[in-house]
């Protein structure tokens, strides 16, 4: 039996071509019919009905059909092949969800290759995406929805799931003994915890803290942080497919480990893929692990206009602001080191010269008093030349990717943090203008005012392409950390970006301390 789409009615259509029986469930609910179909991927599909004790390893799609304006419903038996070389159908079939996690949105437009791949269309795909079914995508749903969650875990969540080379069976068949993988096996398999691994203080609200959970789903609003076990690794995926398949594992914690524990502590065999929001590459394992992106607060949108103004170098001479940062002045509480230096921040605030140089907190003086009265922090970064983030209280900050978001060119001092994404995809020396701590201030405006409008032009546009590829959109930013490790896999390591504290003689110079 195969499943697909009927042409004359444009519904999902289960269609007999074996002898398997088709047994369907349709349940009027007020204007709804809910048809319950438990799909299985493969060539030969079974349709069961969900609510039967046989679910066994077939997964639940619910596909809602509002009544009158349904498009219909048909189960029958009939011709049933389907064109090998039309794309969409895979896409279109498979347009409602089969993961257990009800609450995330399935994109029906993705073309999913390993679906395809498993249906007898297209190549196999060089690696896998899952997702574990131990927390939220558990097959209880009413279990599954009692467990805490970020909001942001819920978008990298989205952006799995979405993501081309995602298998949303393969985990839980693997587990369950329906498949095996095959001796001559090469696939990389990139593992996501389905449980609750992350949580950001600061977004999408900053200083939000709570009011960042992820209660739409009836979840509780309780702060819950858990690392994967070693009985985690112990699963058949970790064992069986040993050497390619790694755990990718996020954290926005503000001082990542906060210990040397990746490098030689427990977890420094573990095969993951530590992914810290703010974390030093002392700390971290140089073949696998990789920064993550923060997302941005304040996000600005650019308009087609001003993205061809990128595009042609015009935002060269049309910004308005050559440097601006409006924000405190907090970078660290390493006393010695400001007295010396100034400070990643505070070294700006006596450039502040109301014409090229911006810089103020926001309620001050100086900003109050100058062209920037009055506009929005968005649209500030969207006229400024060179935006800069420097390190705040910790080694990264939001406004990373707020400056990134409005196009501009980040100015970065933020010694030994872990830059995001793998050096073998994004060489942030293309895009962003980075300083040791130390030379935050006159040094690096110097150096700024240098830069040619081409170079600039060629930055800007980089960094743009950056932004959206790989930060504006969570399939984007999940699609980025497997893409790096992929390269890993493929063509070999290169050395992490930014400034390494290892490159001086004495740590004082670069700021390790808080
Ligand atoms: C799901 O879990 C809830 C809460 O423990 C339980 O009451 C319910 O029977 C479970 N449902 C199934 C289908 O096992
Ligand atoms: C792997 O082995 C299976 C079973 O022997 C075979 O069908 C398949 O073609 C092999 N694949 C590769 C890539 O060698
Ligand atoms: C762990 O590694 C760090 C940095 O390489 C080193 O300073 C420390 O002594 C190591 N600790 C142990 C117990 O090996
Ligand atoms: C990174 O982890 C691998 C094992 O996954 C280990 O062989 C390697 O030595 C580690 N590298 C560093 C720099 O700790
Ligand atoms: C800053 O510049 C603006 C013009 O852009 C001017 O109106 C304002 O008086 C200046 N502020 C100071 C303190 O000089
Ligand atoms: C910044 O450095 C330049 C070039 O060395 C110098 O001319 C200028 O006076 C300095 N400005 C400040 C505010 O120190
Ligand atoms: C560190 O010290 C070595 C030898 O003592 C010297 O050659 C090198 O230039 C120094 N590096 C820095 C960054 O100061």
């Amino acid at each position: 039996m195969v499943i697909k789409k009927d042409s004359k009615t444009s519904a999902n259509v289960a269609q007999r071509t074996d002898d398997s029986t088709i047994d369907l469930e349709i349940v009027r609910d007020g204007n709804m019919f809910r048809l319950k179909l438990a799909l299985m991927l493969g060539l030969a599909l079974v349709v069961n009905t969900f609510a039967s004790g046989r679910f066994g390893w077939t997964l639940s799609s619910f596909i809602d059909i509002s009544d009158g304006i349904s498009d219909g419903i048909v189960g029958e038996t009939g011709n049933g092949a389907v064109a090998k070389n039309d794309a969409s159908w895979i896409s279109e079939l498979w347009s409602t969800s089969l993961v257990f996690d009800e609450t995330l949105p399935w994109d029906p437009s993705v073309y999913r290759k390993w679906i395809a791949y498993e249906n007898g269309h297209g190549e196999k795909p060089p690696a896998m995406l899952v997702l574990t079914n131990l927390g939220w995508n558990q097959q209880n749903q009413t279990l599954g929805k009692r467990i805490p969650r970020h909001i942001r875990n819920k978008e990298f969540m989205i952006g799995i799931i979405n993501h081309p080379w995602f298998h949303p069976t393969f985990w839980e068949e693997l587990e369950e003994g329906q498949r095996t993988i095959p001796p001559n096996d090469t696939t990389r398999y990139y593992v996501f915890f389905d449980r609750p691994t992350y949580y950001d203080s600061h977004y999408p609200i900053y200083g939000g803290y709570n009011d960042n959970l992820d209660l739409a789903d009836g979840r509780p609003k309780e702060r819950w942080e858990e690392w994967p076990s070693q009985r985690d690794f112990n699963r058949k995926l970790f064992r069986e497919a040993a050497g390619r398949v790694r755990l990718l594992q996020f954290n926005g914690g503000g001082w990542g480990l906060n210990s040397l524990e990746r490098l030689n502590g427990s977890k420094a065999n573990w095969p993951i893929s530590f992914i810290p929001l703010s974390d030093l590459v002392s700390r971290v394992n140089e073949t696998w692990d990789q920064g993550l992106v923060s997302p941005a607060d304040k996000e600005a949108h650019l308009s087609p206009h001003q993205q061809e103004e990128i595009a042609t170098c015009e935002a060269e001479t049309k910004r308005k602001f050559f440097v601006t940062y409006v924000g405190n002045g907090r970078s660290g509480h390493n006393s010695k080191f400001h007295q010396v230096y100034g400070g990643a921040r505070g070294s700006y605030f006596a450039l502040h010269d109301n014409q090229t140089v911006f810089v103020g907190s926001p309620d001050s003086k100086q900003i109050r008093e100058s062209a920037l009265k009055g506009l929005a922090y968005e649209t500030i970064l969207m006229e400024t030349v060179f935006g800069l983030a420097p390190r705040g209280d910790n080694k990264f900050s939001y406004r990373f990717a707020e400056v990134m978001a409005a196009g501009t060119i980040p100015v970065v001092h933020a010694d030994d943090w872990l830059w995001p994404f793998r050096p073998e995809l994004v060489d942030w020396n293309e895009c962003a203008v980075i300083m040791p701590e130390k030379d935050a201030g006159n040094v690096t405006l110097q150096i700024l005012k240098g830069m040619s409008l081409e170079e600039r032009c060629q930055r800007r546009k980089r960094c743009y392409k950056i932004y959206k590829d790989y930060m504006e959109r969570p399939e984007g930013l999940i699609h980025g950390l497997v893409e790096g490790l992929e390269l890993v896999a493929t063509t070999g390591i290169k050395p992490f970006v930014g400034i390494k504290c290892s490159d001086y003689n004495y740590s004082f110079e670069c700021n390790m301390q808080r």
